[in-house]
């Protein structure tokens, strides 16, 4: 048995190369097994007490063989994860990742990067995929780009921007406090819980977030809207920022985004779009046409790690004047000093674009996916997910114990078991499915009622997985619900 655990004195580079090589490949052999038999695996399983305490070991002060932590990995973590790999996987939005984004991953970490600047290959990458970004939605050349972990922090720096951009720069040094005007900002109430967080972080508060209704179709309603505005114009605030839904995260409902935009334009208030999973419909031709006032935004804010497939995390934003963006965020420092020639040139770095300094290699992996795969068969992939969702919502009408609360604008279709006591029993009902390891929806709330939602994100996902989460989803209803009169359900409920 190699002593793999030994290393080079001075440095901790393997002695045996061979020897790790033999378990490196072994360990990437074993992921690609876990990828091509994942159908063969429960969607998700609970981890047991003995495996949890298994992860409160002291300060390992002392190294092991990397092959025994790797058992350890897969006796104690693998079998555990997240499922959204599995195609069974509908909860939240999750995407699936894929095997080249997999072997990226481990590129990027063996050239181990920083993206925060300077002149190398890897930020020339993530500029060709800002490149990329800027055709694919129709923003101009002077729009900037920045990968960042997920669409939660897209959202807080687009608002920073749109913030700064009203208040002044100034605002940087002197604070939000130093200013008379108040702000407002606008989204409905199907925007998503960071749209909120991020006017709570960027000092403006919370309230500063004025929720507009929605229509049936749980789209932002635009008259509600209009009108908001002029009230809180009337009462002194400066309504500064409007904020669109490419994809709500209960429904996938997409507003009016060209609407927006020109009501943006009327009240010269920034137009920033959530497009967190939404905003790559563009990929599939029969979406594109609902996304069209995309172009239109002052900023997107959207993932690759969800409709695109790209391994987890990969948020990124776009900003139409990236000037401004530059502004709100570039920070001199000594250390940080910029040169025409040598490692320190190729100015604007990344960090002048956000909050990070040190920044991973994001950019390869969803380069890497890109081109692997292509934009047509991604595109394909999300038409594919919608078509399921369409086919969930045809199967959930057309059964007598199942209700359609929101059916499939996107990918999403939410629902339930009929049933004398629905929030209570459908709320058990995902977690015995989820138990079950057949299926793994989420849940959330429509109009105020308990929905199981199911939102198809999956490049593996299939019609088969879909009727195992219908047949889950009755057999567990029928189960809990099965000869139960009200009081009786009550008590079960609570076992
Ligand atoms: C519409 C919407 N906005 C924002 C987010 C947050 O994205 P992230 O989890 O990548 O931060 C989500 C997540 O699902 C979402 O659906």
């Amino acid at each position: 048995m190699p002593n793999l655990q030994a290393h080079l004195p001075g440095t901790l580079d393997p002695t045996d190369w061979d020897a790790f090589r033999i378990q490196g490949h072994r360990m990437l052999d074993d992921m690609f097994h876990y990828l091509e038999h994942i159908r063969d695996q429960p969607v998700w399983r609970p981890m047991p007490e003995s495996v949890r305490a298994d992860f409160r070991q002291p300060l390992p002060i002392e190294g092991a063989e990397l092959s025994d932590i790797h058992q350890e990995f897969l006796q104690r973590i693998l079998p555990y994860s997240n499922g959204n790999v599995h195609p069974g996987f509908t909860g939240w939005v999750h995407g699936g990742g894929s095997a080249a984004g997999m072997l990226a991953e481990m590129l990027a970490a063996g050239l181990n990067p920083n993206l925060g600047g300077r002149d190398h290959a890897p930020i020339e990458v993530e500029r060709q995929v800002v490149e990329w970004m800027r055709e694919l939605f129709g923003f101009p050349g002077t729009a900037s780009g920045l990968f960042v972990t997920g669409t939660s922090m897209a959202n807080l720096i687009a608002v920073l921007i749109a913030r700064d951009a009203v208040l002044g720069f100034e605002v940087r040094r002197g604070g939000v406090a130093a200013s008379a005007l108040r702000l407002t900002a606008y989204a409905s109430t199907a925007a998503h819980a960071s749209v909120r967080r991020a006017l709570d972080f960027c000092g403006l508060g919370s309230d500063a977030l004025r929720l507009v209704s929605v229509d049936a179709g749980h789209r932002i309603n635009l008259g509600a809207l209009r009108h908001m505005i002029q009230t809180d114009r009337a009462t002194g605030y400066l309504p500064f920022l409007i904020v669109g839904a490419a994809g709500t995260v209960d429904t996938g409902a997409i507003d009016d985004l060209d609407s927006l935009a020109v009501i943006a334009g009327e009240e010269g208030a920034w137009f920033h779009v959530d497009g967190a999973y939404g905003a790559l419909g563009v990929l599939a031709p029969e979406i594109a046409p609902r996304l069209s006032g995309i172009g239109a935004a002052d900023s997107l804010a959207f993932d690759f790690h969800k409709w695109g497939q790209v391994p987890y995390d990969a948020g990124f934003l776009l900003v139409r004047d990236g000037e401004l963006h530059r502004k709100a965020f570039q920070s001199p420092a000594a250390y940080l000093e910029r040169e025409t020639r040598g490692l320190a040139a190729g100015a604007v770095w990344p960090c002048d674009l956000g909050p990070d300094l040190s920044r991973g290699f994001r950019a390869l992996k969803t380069w890497f996916t890109l081109k692997v795969y292509g934009l047509k068969a991604l595109g394909e992939t999300i038409a594919r997910t919608c078509e399921l969702a369409r086919y969930l919502e045809a199967r959930v009408r057309e059964s007598s114990e199942l209700e359609l609360l929101a059916g499939a604008s996107l990918n999403i279709v939410c629902f339930r078991f009929r049933a004398p006591d629905p929030d209570r029993v459908n709320a058990r009902i995902v977690i015995e499915v989820q138990e079950s390891g057949l299926a793994a929806p989420s849940s959330t709330r429509i109009d105020g009622e308990l929905a199981i939602r199911a939102a198809i994100t999956n490049h593996r996902t299939s019609r088969a997985d879909i009727d195992v989460l219908v047949e889950a989803t009755l057999e567990a209803g029928r189960r809990l619900t099965a000869g139960v009169q009200d009081a009786e359900l009550e008590a079960s409920l609570h076992d």
